[in-house]
């Protein structure tokens, strides 16, 4: 399973990069916004530094919504970096957008997923990766590992390429969970990451083993 981190901060981007565990970034313009980033240079500016961190895999998702807009943005957002992947939403200029990119050969993130309709179609279109939201399906009471699931079959059924990339995870069950289901990839916050380091035997065992050493030395 690939790990992404779902932030626009750049300590916690590194501090994941220097885990070893970190495959890619996530970013949306709520989490650019949270960092206080605006205006088309330093957001620009702000991707490339992002990029400078890790080895692959920066989604950068486009601000228009009608197509030669998102198609304009995209090119750009590539153009930084090889590591750029164009985030794109779920919208019907969109899936134009995703054909659109995958014949060029950009490579793109299909955004807000709430459906295995919607991620059949963003296969179609040749994206490379479509983002199914898991928490905020949990908030309205809807049945998140079950889309996975339904999206997972899907793709195996037709031999799609695409990766399910697990989004809007809130914690270490929805990951673990996720790896269950087959979800190609991840993206959660650092403590979601960080979150899979814990349990209360590793803790006690390792203190007992650390004591246990003490007193024999002191024999
Ligand atoms: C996905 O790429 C999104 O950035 C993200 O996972 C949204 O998560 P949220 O529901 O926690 O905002």
């Amino acid at each position: 399973m690939k790990f992404f981190i779902d932030t626009a901060n750049l300590d916690q981007i590194r501090e994941a990069q220097d885990l070893g565990v970190l495959d890619g970034v996530t970013t949306n313009p709520s989490l650019m916004a949270k960092e206080a980033i605006s205006g088309d240079k330093n957001v620009m500016q702000h991707y490339k530094d992002i990029c400078a961190i890790v080895d692959d895999n920066v989604s950068a998702e486009v601000i228009s919504i009608d197509f030669e807009g998102m198609i304009k943005e995209g090119e750009a957002l590539a153009a930084l970096d090889d590591k750029i992947v164009v985030k794109i939403p779920m919208t019907k200029d969109g899936v134009k957008a995703l054909k659109y990119f995958s014949d060029k050969g950009i490579r793109t993130n299909c955004t807000l997923i709430f459906s295995a309709g919607q991620a059949l179609l963003a296969a179609k279109a040749g994206a490379n990766y479509v983002s199914p939201f898991l928490g905020r399906l949990d908030d309205i009471g809807a049945d998140s590992f079950g889309l996975i699931e339904d999206i997972r079959l899907i793709f195996d059924n037709y031999g799609y390429e695409t990766e399910i990339l697990a989004a809007s995870i809130r914690n270490t069950v929805h990951i673990v969970e996720c790896a269950k289901i087959g979800a190609d990839v991840m993206t959660g916050p650092l403590s979601s990451i960080l979150g899979l380091l814990k349990h209360p035997l590793t803790d006690s065992g390792l203190a007992q083993f650390l004591a246990d050493h003490k007193k024999a030395a002191g024999q």
